[in-house]
């Protein structure tokens, strides 16, 4: 650092006398030339100068034009003194009379926007801006054709079209009518999410869920976000979920459980590259259960709870049928009997219990589960992420024997849930 600064203080004066000692060699050397102004070389070789001359003498001020469509960026330029030198006031370019300005066409899913200019509003009072439908629109993505015209007046300002389709072709044309085109574009308005499917029904012959392939109406359609909730309805407990990312070319899949002994809810929503849409639901309730809460659980029941010592003896059995890669089991507590949030827990990512918080949903243990196997909840023991806290007097619990699978394209959570109170 203090190596840098003596360089800049050695430099400075050095640079200053530089600047005295050898002043413009054009200027000093070229007597004639002192005090007149030339046109510049590189300026823009459609500018016009009147009164027309080779060179100015100190003070002309000259009037510019351009031919054409265009006008001069500034009208009149003027040859000044600066020091010893002599030069313009300024720079000039020719523009054109009308412009849409550069970097300023907005497209989003329902708009297309633009900003224009006009330097001779006189010339510019009869142009028209209009939007239209590129195309006829076809089924089964008809698009309505838009009244979008406008008469630009003044200077500037900023042309809307009118609201539009999302993922559909107009043309944006500025024209002076009767025929004279001045722009004209394509555009195709962004994406957006897809609308629902139109339904979602069960195939008795095969046993899946079906739906009717999405159109590419408001986004080409990437994939199908089908969720699945199974609960057994003979194995009291037994909740899946599965979570699966299916491609395009996907409008069918099986049922977990193959439809028998189940209660399912189901939804299923397009994709495309904005996101997921609005979802499309299938429920359903086999026959003799009555119309209970869809969301209603049955639960496992706990014998074996002992209110003073804060815990609950559960028969755990492995949920993995071998053979099994996944033999991990999570055993997730839920101070809950609530169903909506006990199904929340099932495909939720709980946190490690927080003792400054009231208890919510917390994992209690993580276990290599192979045979079944009795777990005293609440017994104190706790490790990498999971804590098995004394459970509370007074309260409900719900504790979730959970294993999950994933894979690139689908996740599937299954869970035993046992329900208890640890009374009064
Ligand atoms: C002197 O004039 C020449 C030719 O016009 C130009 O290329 C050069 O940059 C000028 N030098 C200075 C110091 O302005
Ligand atoms: C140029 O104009 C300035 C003020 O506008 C004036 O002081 C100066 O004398 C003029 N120079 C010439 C050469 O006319
Ligand atoms: C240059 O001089 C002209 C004529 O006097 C004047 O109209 C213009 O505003 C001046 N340009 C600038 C940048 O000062
Ligand atoms: C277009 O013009 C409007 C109004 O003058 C201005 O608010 C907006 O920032 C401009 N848009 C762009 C992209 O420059
Ligand atoms: C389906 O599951 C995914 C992944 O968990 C989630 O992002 C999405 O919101 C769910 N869809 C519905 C309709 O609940
Ligand atoms: C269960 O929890 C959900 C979500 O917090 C809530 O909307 C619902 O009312 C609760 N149901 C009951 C029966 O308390
Ligand atoms: C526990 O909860 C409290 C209050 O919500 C919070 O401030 C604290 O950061 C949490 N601790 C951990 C380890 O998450
Ligand atoms: C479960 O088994 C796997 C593989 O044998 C091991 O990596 C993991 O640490 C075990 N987890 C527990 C909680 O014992």
């Amino acid at each position: 650092m203090a190596l840098r600064w003596t360089f800049l203080l050695l430099l400075t004066p050095l640079l200053a006398a530089q600047g005295q000692e050898n002043p413009d060699p054009n200027i000093s050397g070229e007597p004639q030339e002192t005090g007149r102004c030339e046109v510049p070389s590189d300026w823009d070789p459609r500018l016009q100068f009147t009164p027309e001359q080779s060179s100015y003498a100190l003070n002309d001020s000259v009037q510019l034009s351009c031919a054409g469509e265009y006008v001069p960026s500034v009208p009149h330029i003027r040859c000044v003194s600066r020091g010893m030198q002599t030069l313009w006031n300024g720079t000039a370019t020719c523009k054109e009379v009308f412009q849409v300005v550069p970097g300023t066409l907005e497209i989003s899913s329902t708009s297309i926007k633009l900003n224009w200019t006009c330097r001779l509003p006189d010339t510019c009072q009869h142009m028209r801006a209009t939007c239209r439908l590129a195309g006829p629109s076809s089924p089964p993505c008809e698009a309505e054709e838009v009244e979008g015209e406008e008469m630009l007046h003044g200077q500037e300002g900023t042309f809307i079209c009118p609201p539009l389709q999302p993922f559909t072709d107009y043309s944006v044309t500025i024209s002076l009518p009767p025929s004279t085109i001045l722009f004209e574009w394509l555009v195709r308005t962004e994406e957006t999410v897809p609308d629902k499917p139109e339904k979602l029904w069960l195939d008795p012959n095969t046993g899946s869920l079906r739906w009717k392939a999405l159109p590419p109406c408001k986004g080409e359609i990437i994939g199908y976000q089908l969720n699945i909730t199974a609960r057994s309805t003979r194995d009291g407990g037994l909740l899946q979920m599965e979570r699966l990312r299916l491609s395009r070319s996907v409008t069918e899949h099986p049922l977990p459980g193959h439809g028998l002994g189940h209660s399912y809810t189901a939804t299923v929503q397009g994709v495309t590259a904005v996101g997921a849409g609005a979802a499309s639901l299938w429920e359903f309730q086999p026959d003799g259960l009555g119309t209970p809460h869809p969301a209603g659980i049955s639960c496992r029941s706990v014998r074996d709870v002992s209110p003073s010592q804060g815990t609950a003896v559960l028969p755990l059995q492995p949920i993995a049928r071998p053979p099994a890669e996944v033999r991990e089991h999570q055993l997730i507590v839920a101070a809950t009997h609530n169903g909506t949030l006990v199904e929340g827990a099932c495909s939720g990512e709980p946190q490690p219990l927080n003792a400054s918080r009231q208890p919510d949903t917390y994992v209690a243990a993580v276990l290599n589960l192979t045979a079944p196997t009795d777990f005293v909840l609440g017994a104190g023991t706790h490790g990498q992420g999971y804590r098995n806290a004394a459970l509370r007097p007074g309260w409900d619990y719900t504790a979730l024997l959970r294993l999950i699978q994933r894979s690139q394209e689908a996740e599937k959570f299954t869970c035993i849930c046992y329900s208890f109170s640890l009374g009064k």
